[in-house]
């Protein structure tokens, strides 16, 4: 069975850089194939893993309004376009959605993606979504089962009580998740004791585990600014091996 794994949290919290280093990690196990999508309206974990992108979800359902060609139903269309999209890497693919529907949303294509990831889903081992903020995707991709969810924030009481808040409303969304991870990011070692009780109070008021608290890492900052894929991050890098341990941990 394919399990979904989404990623929560306010922006700039590290939804994408935890799905990269996430993705260095099951190509390091091994556990392949998986499907990356970036659900983001800007996406940029392309630039992570340093990919080109050159067609969007947004843009197929664009193309779904217009004329197909002969003897193509629009589902057959959508199923061809999604697979042209796919930009196939070793050991995982990444799919973009692009821009969401504008006002005069063609919501019939939703119904053709949904049906679409439904079949696709099944090659995968994983579907590892990195969200932006909200997590209105999940449904429109059919996602409505997730296996786990990784809540980032930031390392401050305001990041903290964000990411609380961010586990609270999934229920009213409707989506039914199987574990709720809280991952702390750009974390300074020490954790101080004031940000370790807030951590603490989140954990026992929501139903969040605590996933792990990521160091601050210049490795990662170098990283994305000579634009190589994280894929090639050092092993041996302190941030590294400390996601690989909390990732070891969470899927044991
Ligand atoms: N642990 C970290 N150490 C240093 N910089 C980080 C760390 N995590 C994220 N960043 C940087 O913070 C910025 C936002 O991270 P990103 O993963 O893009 O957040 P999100 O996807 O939640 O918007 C990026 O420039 C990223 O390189
Ligand atoms: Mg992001």
């Amino acid at each position: 069975m394919t399990k979904v794994i989404a990623m929560a949290g306010k922006g700039g919290t590290g939804k994408t850089t935890t799905t990269a280093l996430l993705t260095k990690y099951l190509l390091a196990k091994k556990e392949t194939p998986f499907l990356l999508v970036d659900a983001d309206a800007n996406a940029n974990l392309n630039e992570l893993l340093n990919l080109d992108v050159h067609l969007t979800l947004g843009q197929i359902r664009k193309e779904l309004k217009g004329e197909l060609p002969p003897n193509t139903t629009r589902d057959q269309f959508m199923e061809f376009k999604i697979h042209q999209a796919l930009i196939e890497e070793t050991g995982y693919d990444l799919l973009v959605m692009g821009q969401p529907d504008g006002p005069g949303c063609y919501c019939a294509a939703n119904q053709y993606l949904a049906m679409t990831m439904d079949k696709l889903a099944a090659n995968y081992k994983y579907i590892i979504v990195d969200n932006e903020a909200g997590m209105e995707h999940l449904s429109r991709m059919n996602l409505r089962s997730i296996d786990y969810l990784f809540v980032t924030s930031d390392p401050s009481a305001r990041g903290i009580l964000t990411a609380k808040r961010i586990s609270e409303i999934t229920e009213p969304l409707g989506l039914q998740i199987k574990e709720q991870y809280l991952f702390v990011n750009r974390a300074p070692q020490p954790v101080p004791p004031a940000l370790q009780e807030k951590i603490d109070e989140a954990v026992t008021e929501t139903g969040m585990k605590l996933g792990g608290i990521i160091p601050s890492s210049d490795t990662l900052i170098d990283m994305e600014l000579s634009g190589d894929s994280y894929v090639t991050l050092d092993d041996s890098a302190n941030v590294v091996q400390t996601v690989n341990t909390i990732f070891d941990k969470i899927f044991s």
